[in-house]
């Protein structure tokens, strides 16, 4: 028998999955999800460009199916994002004619945009990525060149956690980024936050989004964000875990007919010692959301390289637990 994720956890911290929204109508996908997770994140379906093709036109449809099977099944739901770079259609930085528009038009959109989607999921949504990776990954870690800073200025940011707030009081509110690890980017974040919080803004958690590989980031250097983030007194998300087996910069699809065991292996004990750490961040920990739930369905299967074959979860191709999935499931309570 397969033990359930959730179960295991439930003393520690929600476990949640990105999902498609095929998944929720299909087996065994639904079966899976329902046993192991109590919390989960639409991989794309609440994102700018899918929710909001047009301008005043919204696609809800989507979502709204994960949503309501999140309900049937007893899981909570995370929004997945509001105000990103990626994903953003090109209509909302432009008028009529084409030309970009100003500050307090975005503003106005940003505002209609927040207020829609976080008010027709008022009640139903957990808590909202509000804003996403708008910190750079070189130094000097500033902001992102992104259209909203150009256009906004720096305060898009908290006016979008205001707007947020303003849509649904009772929700969470959280930043999320990747390469949290990374020193510089560490204390980039921590100084976003810290910021916002000064300001009066309500923000809950940061969301280590943790598209790791079974190289690096060190267990210690994760360690070092989740205390550094908790000092602040906000929440840590592990928002998109996966385990890459590849380097970042590998071109190769060395493992196309299969991995190796002792790759499988050294992928278990990995996921096995970051979980220890998880478990000892129990009280600053709200969740740990991996970045789909089998390794066929995962986006590392298409980045960097179109068609590359990746094993960065915790279910193989057969939706079999792995390794992996025991060294975390298994362990003295
Ligand atoms: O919706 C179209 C569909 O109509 C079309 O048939 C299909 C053909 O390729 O493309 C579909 O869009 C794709 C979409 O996923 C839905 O499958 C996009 O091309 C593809 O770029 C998109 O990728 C998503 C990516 O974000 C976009 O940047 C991944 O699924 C999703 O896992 C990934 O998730 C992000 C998080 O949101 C933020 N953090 C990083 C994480 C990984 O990149």
């Amino acid at each position: 028998e397969v033990p359930s994720l959730k179960e295991v956890y439930k003393d520690y911290f929600y476990i949640g999955a990105a999902i498609s929204v095929d998944s929720v109508s299909k087996s065994p996908d639904k079966e899976l999800i329902a046993k192991q997770f109590n919390i989960i994140t639409p991989e794309n379906a609440m994102k700018f460009e899918p929710i909001h093709p047009q301008d005043g036109i919204y696609n809800f449809e989507p979502a709204d199916k994960i949503v309501e099977f999140a309900q049937r099944n007893d899981m909570k739901v995370i929004g997945h994002t509001l105000i990103w770079h990626n994903q953003t259609p090109d209509w909302v930085f432009k008028d009529a004619d084409g030309n970009q528009v100003d500050r307090d038009v975005l503003l106005k959109r940003m505002e209609e945009h927040i207020k829609a989607v976080v008010g027709h999921y008022k009640g139903k949504v957990y808590g909202w990525d509000v804003v996403n990776e708008a910190i750079e990954d070189t130094a000097p870690y500033g902001l992102r060149d992104s259209m909203w800073k150009k256009i906004i200025g720096d305060d898009y940011i908290e006016w979008a956690f205001k707007f947020a707030h303003e849509a649904d009081p009772d929700a969470e509110l959280y930043y999320n980024d990747y390469n949290t690890e990374t020193p510089g980017k560490r204390e980039a974040i921590y100084n976003l936050v810290k910021s916002l919080k000064g300001k009066g803004i309500r923000i809950d958690a940061v969301g280590m989004q943790s598209h790791i590989n079974i190289y690096y980031p060190s267990v210690q250097e994760i360690e070092e964000s989740i205390k550094k983030f908790s000092s602040l007194g906000v929440k840590v998300n592990i928002s998109e875990l996966d385990m890459d087996l590849y380097k970042w910069d590998e071109k190769e699809d060395r493992y196309k007919d299969g991995v190796p065991d002792d790759i499988l292996k050294l992928q278990a004990d990995r996921y096995g010692e970051i979980f220890a750490l998880y478990r000892n961040y129990k009280d600053v920990i709200g969740r740990v959301t991996f970045w789909g739930y089998y390794d066929g369905g995962s986006w590392l299967n298409d980045f960097p390289i179109k068609g590359r074959t990746n094993y960065p979860l915790l279910f193989d191709r057969e939706f079999k637990p792995k390794p992996a999935f025991w060294n975390v499931a298994k362990f003295a309570q």
